[in-house]
């Protein structure tokens, strides 16, 4: 049985991307593998939110977690900052964390470029806390979108680096996992770069399907195609990446020869690709108002996680004391 690791930040709704990149496929996993999900909240303070906003967007990630299938009887599901070893652990690995490496990383390059005044050492070692998330409990496999190829490759080489260092083969180098398949990156609705929590371009778990319709409807193309079997232009190749995921085969070959053929309609493709998001999105939509209304499930559900998530990462930082060479004098 291997252990598979799935966390999502806390900074908002979980959107399509979150869905599709971390989560739908995976849930079917926790029947035949140890797998846990998390709600990384210690993560969400490198965008400094407020103690009432923090406390919100946990809340309605677990409740989105549970609505899309993670049954807390097979998964462990739980919320980062539950498990303080996480912390621990964190502070252990950065000291084989280096500046120069860390620096070099996208999502640091990134975060900085679009909070100068924010640039704050969580930042910096945002790949280090990711990298103890993993260890912690030793994931053999970790769902992740292609955002976070990279973050993964730090985590094994600081699983790598620790190894040597102690010369010890004690923590699995983990992979980025999607079925063997390529990692996905579900493009936003504005037809530049990925569907992100904080770039107004997403479909979330939690909208009505009016909305929905409204927001795909209004989704970026172009004039069309003029010159029959055309290269597709990002934006609309954007639709048909996420076409490509909800809808059938069948559907998707009939948009596409329409396009290779300039006969395509772009209102009709636009309402084919709104009807199989609502498909998608209507059962988990239905329930989360179920989950969010029952406050004392919530807390049992997290209280369960927490409990199960602490003993795995209890035992993993108590090793890896003994291994750095803490002893008790009492
Ligand atoms: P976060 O919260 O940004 O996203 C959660 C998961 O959703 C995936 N994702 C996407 N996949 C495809 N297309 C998109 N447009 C898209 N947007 C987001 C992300 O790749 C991710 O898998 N640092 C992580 C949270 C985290 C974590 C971990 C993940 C903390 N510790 C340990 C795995 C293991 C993050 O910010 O993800």
């Amino acid at each position: 049985m291997e252990t598979v690791l799935s966390g999502i930040r806390s900074t908002g709704n979980l959107h399509l991307g979150n869905y599709l990149g971390a989560v739908q496929n995976f849930v079917k996993m926790q029947y035949d593998n140890n797998c846990y999900f998390f709600i990384a909240d210690y993560h969400s303070l490198t965008t400094h939110p407020t103690p009432g906003d923090l406390h919100k967007s946990v809340r309605q990630v677990l409740v989105e977690y549970l609505a899309a299938g993670i049954d807390p009887e097979k998964s462990t599901l739980y919320v980062q900052s539950d498990v303080p070893e996480i912390a621990e652990l964190y502070l252990l690995l950065n000291m084989n964390a280096y500046l120069g490496e860390l620096e070099r990383t996208t999502s640091f390059k990134d975060k900085a470029r679009k909070q100068p005044e924010n640039i704050n050492a969580g930042l910096l070692t945002y790949p280090v806390l990711m990298a103890a998330d993993i260890v912690i409990h030793h994931a053999d496999k970790v769902p992740v979108g292609k955002d976070q190829e990279q973050n993964l490759e730090m985590a094994r080489k600081f699983a790598r680096r620790f190894n040597n260092m102690y010369n010890v083969e004690y923590f699995k180098e983990p992979v980025a996992y999607n079925f063997g398949k390529e990692l996905v990156k579900i493009p936003g609705l504005d037809g530049t770069g990925k569907m992100g929590k904080s770039e107004g371009n997403g479909i979330f778990l939690a909208d009505e399907e009016a909305v929905i319709r409204k927001k795909i409807m209004r989704a970026v193309t172009d004039a069309g195609p003029t010159e029959p079997n055309s290269v597709m232009p990002e934006v609309i190749a954007n639709l048909f990446t996420i076409m490509d995921i909800v809808s059938t085969p069948d559907t998707v070959k009939f948009f596409k020869e329409k396009y290779a053929s300039c006969e395509i309609r772009y209102g009709d493709l636009k309402k084919q690709l709104a009807e199989d998001v609502c498909k998608l999105i209507a059962p988990i939509n239905q329930r989360i108002k179920e989950i969010d209304s029952d406050n004392e499930y919530l807390s049992k559900v997290a209280k369960q996680g927490a409990e199960k998530a602490r003993e795995s990462a209890a035992k993993t930082v108590k090793e890896v004391r003994e291994i750095i060479g803490f002893r008790k004098f009492y």
